[in-house]
């Protein structure tokens, strides 16, 4: 099996920063299984699909062209051939893409395409189900998570930094919506594998967390 690192957790807990650092350090791929599910709700409200409507939201998902190209630090995302990579990031299709996650057969889509991309090479792919669902065999898995206080200050600055409006109070409770959201479907809920590693990311430095991965890698031969 070709070497898959599982980082999950819920949203703000620093998956996609940590993430992106360990693929760079390690030369590997990145995949970003939130922005998938962020395209697919973000492309079905601008189509007029409806989440309830099952067939709507498999079209969505089987007509979809979707690429990840690096950029200097950064991802684009590119689905059906436009560039979405800031549409995408709104506080807004955080939300569509906890609804549209919930649906059954989006979440078969997506998986079966999660599947294939760490199938082709050597991959870190962050989310809420990697480590239980999309590669239950995946070398290393990682949980990370933070308060929810701390990971509101997070999504602030995110939101800040694009020229958004933020407001703490607000943010912290859409946070802790999507955490009741994501936690309590009934399909992949979120929650740490049993052999998943758990790190709390409140208090410690980016630096620090990709380092204790990286050596953990390491001791584990998943390089
Ligand atoms: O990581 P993110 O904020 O970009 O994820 C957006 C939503 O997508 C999140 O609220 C739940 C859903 N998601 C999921 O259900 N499974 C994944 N593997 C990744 C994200």
């Amino acid at each position: 099996m070709i070497s898959v690192i599982a980082i999950d957790g819920p949203a703000g807990a620093g998956k996609s920063t940590v993430s992106r650092r360990l693929a760079q350090a390690l030369d590997w791929q990145y995949v970003d299984t939130g922005a998938m599910y962020r395209v697919v709700g973000f492309i079905a409200v601008g189509a007029g699909v409806d989440f309830s409507d099952v067939d709507g939201l498999r079209k969505v998902c089987d007509n979809l062209d979707l690429r990840f190209e690096e950029e200097g630090d950064g991802v684009r995302t590119i689905a059906n051939g436009r560039d979405v990579s800031h549409a995408i990031r709104s506080a807004e299709a955080g939300q569509l893409a906890s609804k549209v996650s919930v649906v059954p057969i989006v979440r078969e889509r997506l998986v079966a395409l999660q599947r294939a991309m760490g199938e082709k090479r050597p991959t870190v792919m962050e989310g809420r189900d990697i480590g239980t669902v999309v590669f239950p065999d995946a070398q290393l898995k990682i949980f990370l998570r933070a308060t929810v206080e701390e990971r509101a200050r997070r999504r602030c600055l995110d939101l800040e930094h694009r020229g958004e409006a933020a407001d703490r109070a607000e943010i912290e409770a859409q946070i802790a919506e999507r955490d009741a959201r994501d936690s309590g479907r009934t399909h992949s809920p979120l929650r740490p594998a049993e052999d998943a590693l758990i790190v709390d990311t409140t208090h410690e430095g980016i630096d620090e967390i990709v380092e204790k991965i990286l050596t953990l890698a390491a001791q584990r031969q998943v390089t």
